[in-house]
């Protein structure tokens, strides 16, 4: 019994010892730290099969470290990452690995939480030709900024996606997604970023369905007190497969179309025309959604109108 107790810590304390890598692109190496403090751990580097029996020396960021030989352990402290690089005596380059370190019960904090869904990555289509975006906002301090990874899966599947130059955006496409049919899977979005060497993932499962969010509508003409608009140019066509509902809010002049009080007018229609009541001067705000899934509303679109008798024809 006492055996087979100290058998099973001595594995507990080998896999504690020296922790295991994830390599998630060529040369890039992640540690999982669960840091219940600010401890230290033991990393195992390699500088490559062909120099086996060579003579290597290491520096980390530049800086010579005392570990020598084609295989090291190097003993990481608190979330010190780092790039590893290994080199001939005559300081020749040879190959490096970058170290992030990814302390997993850390608040997250090289993202910044979107105010408008409280999430750090913020996805939405603007119609249902299958094509996607997901923004994320930087911290502000975090000025060494990258994104390592990213990856969108449906059915164990890649979908196209693309990284924005501003590495905030992704723009996806799922070539297969059929808007005519249920949608029976979700896409899985793997993000991960890291500043300096530390690393942060985040990950959000979702379904097209949930994530339309149609374009401003477009107000095309304004009579009297009478507007038409039309559906966003980028919504899905034919408008009888894919309807849209209004929501009309009628402010007074000087609010926004937030705003929520007295003498606001407000109304909901299927219709691409309104007649406000109002006399005094206001702002027509409108926007638009699927009322199949009501799942988001446009962003509103408003127009100030000041005397009532006011003709705009575009
Ligand atoms: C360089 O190191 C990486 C690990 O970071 C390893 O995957 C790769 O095979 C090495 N390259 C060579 C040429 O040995
Ligand atoms: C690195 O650590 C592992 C596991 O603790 C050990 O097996 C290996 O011999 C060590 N390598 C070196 C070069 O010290
Ligand atoms: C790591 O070092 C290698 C070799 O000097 C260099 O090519 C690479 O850009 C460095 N990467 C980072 C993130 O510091
Ligand atoms: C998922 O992929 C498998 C294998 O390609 C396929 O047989 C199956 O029909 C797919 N499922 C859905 C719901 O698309
Ligand atoms: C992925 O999408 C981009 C942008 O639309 C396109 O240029 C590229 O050819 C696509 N790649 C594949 C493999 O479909
Ligand atoms: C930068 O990213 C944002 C998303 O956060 C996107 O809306 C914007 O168009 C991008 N700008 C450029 C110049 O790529
Ligand atoms: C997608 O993510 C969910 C929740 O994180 C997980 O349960 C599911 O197994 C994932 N599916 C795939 C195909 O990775
Ligand atoms: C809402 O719109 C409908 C149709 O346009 C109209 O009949 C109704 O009076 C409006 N309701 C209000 C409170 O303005
Ligand atoms: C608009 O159409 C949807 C279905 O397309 C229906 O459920 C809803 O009641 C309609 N709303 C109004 C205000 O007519």
């Amino acid at each position: 019994m006492k055996k087979i107790f100290f058998l099973i810590l001595q594995t507990v304390l080998q896999l504690a010892d020296s922790t295991s890598l994830r390599v998630i692109q060529p040369n890039v190496a992640v540690v999982d730290s669960d840091m219940q403090e600010l401890s230290s751990f033991t990393v195992p580097l390699h500088c490559g099969e062909q120099y086996e029996g060579e003579q290597i020396h290491w520096e980390k960021n530049g800086k010579s470290i005392l570990e020598t030989g084609n295989r090291i352990n190097v003993t990481i402290n608190g979330l010190l990452g780092g790039n590893f690089t290994c080199h001939r005596p005559n300081r020749d380059f040879l190959n490096y690995t970058i170290l992030l370190v990814h302390p997993v019960k850390f608040h997250k904090a090289l993202l910044l939480k979107q105010s408008s869904s409280k999430e750090f990555v913020s996805c939405s289509a603007r119609n249902y030709n299958g094509q996607f975006h997901c923004s994320w906002k930087w911290h502000h301090e975090r000025t060494h900024k990258a994104v390592v990874y990213f990856a969108a899966i449906r059915n164990s599947s890649d979908l196209n996606c693309t990284l924005d130059s501003n590495i905030s955006e992704l723009t996806c496409i799922d070539k297969d997604y059929c808007p005519y049919s249920e949608e029976p899977l979700s896409i899985n979005l793997t993000l991960l970023v890291r500043n300096m060497f530390r690393l942060e993932e985040h990950h959000r499962t979702f379904f097209i369905r949930d994530i339309v969010k149609p374009d401003k509508v477009g107000i095309t003409k304004i009579q009297d007190n009478e507007f038409e608009w039309r559906p966003p140019q980028t919504w899905s066509f034919p408008c009888s497969f894919f309807p849209l509902s209004y929501e009309i809010k009628v402010v007074p002049r000087s609010h926004d179309c937030d705003y929520t009080g007295n003498r606001v007018e407000q109304n909901e229609t299927n219709k691409t025309h309104y007649k406000v009541n109002s006399k005094k001067p206001y702002t027509f705000c409108i926007r638009a959604q699927d009322p199949l899934t009501k799942a988001v509303w446009s962003d509103w679109s408003h127009h100030h109108q000041k005397k009532h008798h006011h003709i705009l024809e575009k």
